[in-house]
């Protein structure tokens, strides 16, 4: 009697064990397919790199922050809070979407922050004020022509490590690798900037 009970807590150990197990490797699949299928691996922005590009792309209060591939969020808080602009994430990635909805409630910021889950190359952003983006170069090359069908002219774009190859900014960070463009982008690219700034003695 006492052996056939073991036995039975045994395998429902076993059983709680392999659902445990199972649970992990999905919400595991969860959070890493999702980005990498669509090219543009999770890798979050340091705090201190995404304030600086947002500076650069002067983002003043009441404005409109579209983040394409949002991640956890983390770019969208600090446009809110430290720069007082409504912030638009989206993001395909559902347990990224739904850290940030959690966060955003928690911290009583629903009324400005909004994470929407979907592909970015599907998403209304004709309302941006700024574009922020931090993707492969090989993403920025798919979001091109839908930037400049989508956004309005003067909307400015500001990008993180990758550049648009062919556009010129209008300006850059040169120490954090951080570049500014307004739509529509003059045709050119970094280095046309580089030498501008090389005439001018500037920089
Ligand atoms: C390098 S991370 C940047 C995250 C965030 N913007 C930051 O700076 O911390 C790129 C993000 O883009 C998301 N992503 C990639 N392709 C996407 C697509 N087609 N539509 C929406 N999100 C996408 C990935 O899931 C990932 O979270």
């Amino acid at each position: 009697m006492g052996t056939a009970s073991s036995q039975a807590r045994g395998s429902s150990m076993t059983i709680a064990l392999i659902v445990c197990g199972m649970l992990l490797v999905i919400l595991g699949g969860l959070w890493l397919l999702p980005p990498m299928l669509y090219g543009a691996p999770w890798v979050p922005t340091r705090l201190e790199r995404a304030r600086r590009a947002l500076r650069l792309a002067s983002l003043r209060p009441g404005e409109c922050l579209y983040d394409l591939g949002a991640g956890d969020g983390r770019v969208l808080f600090l446009a809110a809070r430290e720069f007082g602009a409504r912030a638009i994430g989206v993001e395909i990635s559902p347990l990224h979407c739904l850290l940030a909805r959690v966060r955003a409630r928690s911290e009583g910021l629903e009324d400005r922050v909004t994470i929407r889950w979907g592909n970015y190359l599907r998403a209304e952003i004709g309302a941006a004020d700024v574009v922020f983006l931090y993707l492969t170069a090989a993403s920025l090359k798919r979001l091109r022509p839908y930037l400049l069908q989508r956004l309005r002219p003067g909307t400015r774009v500001v990008t993180i490590s990758a550049d648009f190859e062919g556009w010129q900014p209008v300006a850059w960070d040169r120490e954090e690798l951080i570049f500014l463009y307004r739509m529509p982008p003059a045709h050119g690219g970094w280095q046309a900037l580089l030498s501008e700034e090389n005439e001018t003695g500037f920089g």
